[in-house]
């Protein structure tokens, strides 16, 4: 249930897509874990999303790519002062197969800017937060564009205290065409997302396999 479904294939075509040389990539291809503190401030209130219909699905885990930087800093706002990107907030719960909130586990995201491109010297888009007691966590961001060879998508780490940690890769169903074409996409990623008078407001659920 919980088999890797990265491929041999998406990983060649990532590096590929990344410009970077087999040998280097591979070498940054294992994912690397979540090393923030499993103790983060308690949550002062739910963000009252609903449940899941269906908590014994499995979630896909998928390449961390060469773009991974550990140590993002911890917020919920990873907008940039003047971007012109399109206003994203991303929600969602994390929780047990059995469906119980797991509050306090890290949630790491990064992506690519406005432009296609990631920061790999600083944290523009890069950042990590807590779920607080009903396992939610919200990010207010922008929706990264695509770059060479991947459709646009938001990497993201989660473990909770308990849980073994999870790699993956979210999407955006409204960029068919773009995700049809990349080698590591995957259906079971795409967000629920929907267009707001705000912006965009994106949805996924993680399901975390116990330790
Ligand atoms: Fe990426």
């Amino acid at each position: 249930m919980w088999k890797r479904t990265f491929s041999r294939r998406g990983a060649l075509f990532a590096a590929a897509a990344a410009g970077v040389t087999g040998l280097s990539w591979l070498a940054r291809s294992r994912a690397t874990l979540l090393d923030y503190p499993f103790s983060g401030p308690a949550p002062d209130r739910s963000l009252g999303l609903a449940p899941p219909l269906d908590c014994t699905r499995a979630i896909p885990e998928t390449t961390e790519g060469p773009f991974y930087t550990p140590g993002t800093p911890r917020r919920t706002n990873l907008r940039e002062p003047g971007s012109n990107g399109r206003r994203l907030v991303l929600t969602g719960l994390v929780l047990s197969p059995d469906c119980r909130p797991i509050g306090g586990a890290v949630v790491d995201i990064w992506h690519a800017d406005e432009h296609g491109r990631y920061d790999n010297s600083g944290f523009r888009y890069r950042g990590h937060q807590y779920t607080d007691a009903a396992g939610a966590f919200r990010f207010e961001t922008i929706r990264p564009v695509r770059y060479t060879g991947r459709t646009p998508h938001i990497h993201v780490k989660v473990q909770g205290s308990s849980t073994r940690p999870l790699t993956t890769q979210l999407y955006f169903p409204d960029v068919p065409e773009d995700n049809a074409r990349d080698g590591i996409f995957h259906d079971d990623l795409l967000m629920d997302l929907r267009r707001t008078s705000q912006g965009w407001l994106g949805r996924f659920d993680f399901v975390l396999a116990p330790a």
